[in-house]
């Protein structure tokens, strides 16, 4: 049976219409709300390039049922930044050369934002275990975790507290 509910994306109601309450958070996101920049891949909880945040918590989109997500409040990639504004850790991913093919770019940003909250000042050990969960074919990661390192770096001298 068709259902109707609402999600607050990216600070919006969201109306989601001729859902199934089966249906993933992923796939919700993409295919009803039409917000693609977070990606599927595995879809088995296993790659992170579908990461969103749900009340702040980095979570596996393809993992959540949306129906159960009412109520929450969900950042996707799209509500990172307004809309053509770059976060620091975008433009450090730039500058960085950690975006090759970019598939799993929006999930490593969503990572990175999470884990720069939680560790105002990581190790690279600490950045590596934090990122451990998104898979990047591509980049070898060391690029991925200079990004990071830097934006900790600039954040701190730009007055941010050693966490
Ligand atoms: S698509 Fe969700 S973890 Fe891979
Ligand atoms: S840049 Fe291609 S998978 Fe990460």
């Amino acid at each position: 049976m068709a259902e109707f509910y609402s999600l607050r994306v990216n600070g919006v109601d969201r109306e989601v219409v001729d859902a199934q309450l089966g249906e993933s958070l992923l796939f919700v996101l993409r295919e009803r709300l039409g917000l693609l920049g977070t990606k599927g891949a595995c879809e088995q909880g296993e790659c992170g390039s579908c990461s969103v945040l749900v009340d702040g918590e980095l979570v596996c989109a393809c993992l959540v049922l949306a129906a159960a997500q009412s109520g929450r409040d969900i950042v996707s990639i799209e509500g990172i930044a307004p809309a053509g504004v770059s976060t620091d850790v975008q433009q450090a991913f730039v500058d960085a050369g950690a975006v090759q093919c970019g598939f799993c770019t929006p999930g490593l940003v969503m990572a990175a934002h999470s884990l720069l909250e939680r560790i105002v000042d990581p190790t690279d050990t600490e950045i590596r275990e934090e990122l451990s969960g998104n898979i990047c074919r591509c980049t070898g990661y060391g690029r991925l975790v200079e990004a990071v390192a830097n934006v900790a770096k600039t954040r701190i001298a730009l007055g941010g507290n050693r966490g």
